[in-house]
């Protein structure tokens, strides 16, 4: 078997236009939507998001706004930002790149970010209604997903979902969002014993791991559907997922190719939160 590949950037790319639109009728009624994005020092990574994120809030129509603060910033300087911005009446959306300097709390940033434009979904309210189903900002990563398999056409309803990783970003998120789509889950990490018996049993294997090319044929059951979210450098420098994708597409039904599959994906929702959060703000 060939797997069918799954394209985060023309699916991406399909849901930006809807959400070019949906600025557009927004802007037109007066009301243009905002995002702000708060980079705290110079790691590169983190940078080059903030970078995309920048980009493609402006693509869309929106308001940008970029706040760069120094590594040595102090937690109520960064905190009197927040609060600003949760006052500004331009700005729907808020974002602190994580990970945050050591001496910052983080769990205290993330909470002083006013719910209502908690566009990355990491509130603990948004967290909580996400978890007994009620209408939130969805973190962004398993939301675009979510979107992916929709418009991929992938019956989730009775399939047994496996998920390596137990991120408060991703892998957690995911369980919920397939299990409330009646989806059987099954979560695995680092701790899990003998991961190919599980991994082998999945109809859909989602692989949130952060190490290069770990999940092999000999993880993957035929057929199934695999969504990779991993983002590494292989030995040579060459950006690579947390499949091994030549392997991988010999046994899988589909799957998400690194660049280009759930990357693409995660700032898609990105806007589409602030949109949302815009909409409501605006009505
Ligand atoms: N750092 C890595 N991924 C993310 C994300 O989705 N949101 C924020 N705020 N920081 C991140």
């Amino acid at each position: 078997m060939t797997a069918k590949i799954i394209d985060g950037v023309a699916i991406g790319k399909e849901l930006r236009g809807e959400i070019k639109e949906g600025v557009s009728i927004l802007e037109a009624s007066g009301c243009k939507p905002g995002l702000a994005v708060i980079l705290v020092g110079e790691d590169p990574a983190s940078q080059t998001y903030v970078k995309n994120k920048e980009k493609s809030s402006v693509e869309a129509g929106m308001k940008s706004e970029l706040i760069r603060l120094p590594a040595t910033v102090t937690e109520k300087e960064l905190l009197s930002h927040v609060d600003q911005l949760n006052k500004d009446e331009t700005i729907h959306g808020i974002l602190v790149q994580l990970p945050l300097p050591k001496h910052i709390n983080e769990d205290l940033v993330i909470q002083a970010i006013d719910p209502r434009k908690d566009v990355d979904g990491f509130h603990p309210q948004s967290v909580g209604k996400m978890m007994i189903g009620q209408e939130t900002f969805l973190p962004c990563t398993p939301h675009g997903i979510m979107e992916m398999l929709n418009r991929t056409g992938v019956e989730i309803a009775g399939k047994h979902a496996v998920i390596i990783g137990r991120s408060n970003i991703v892998g957690k998120p995911m369980g919920q969002l397939l299990l409330q789509k009646d989806a059987t889950v099954t979560y695995c990490h680092s701790r899990t014993k003998d991961l190919p018996s599980f991994t082998k049993q999945a109809d859909i294997l989602i692989v949130a791991i952060g190490r290069a090319k770990f999940v092999t044929d000999e993880h993957i059951k035929d057929g199934a559907i695999v969504i990779d979210v991993g983002m590494n450098r292989d030995e040579n420098g060459k950006l690579c997922g947390d499949v091994d994708f030549e392997k991988a597409k010999t046994v899988a039904s589909a799957i998400t190719p690194v660049p280009g599959g759930v990357g693409p994906m995660t700032i898609t929702m990105l806007l589409k939160n602030t949109l949302q959060s815009a909409e409501m703000a605006c009505k």
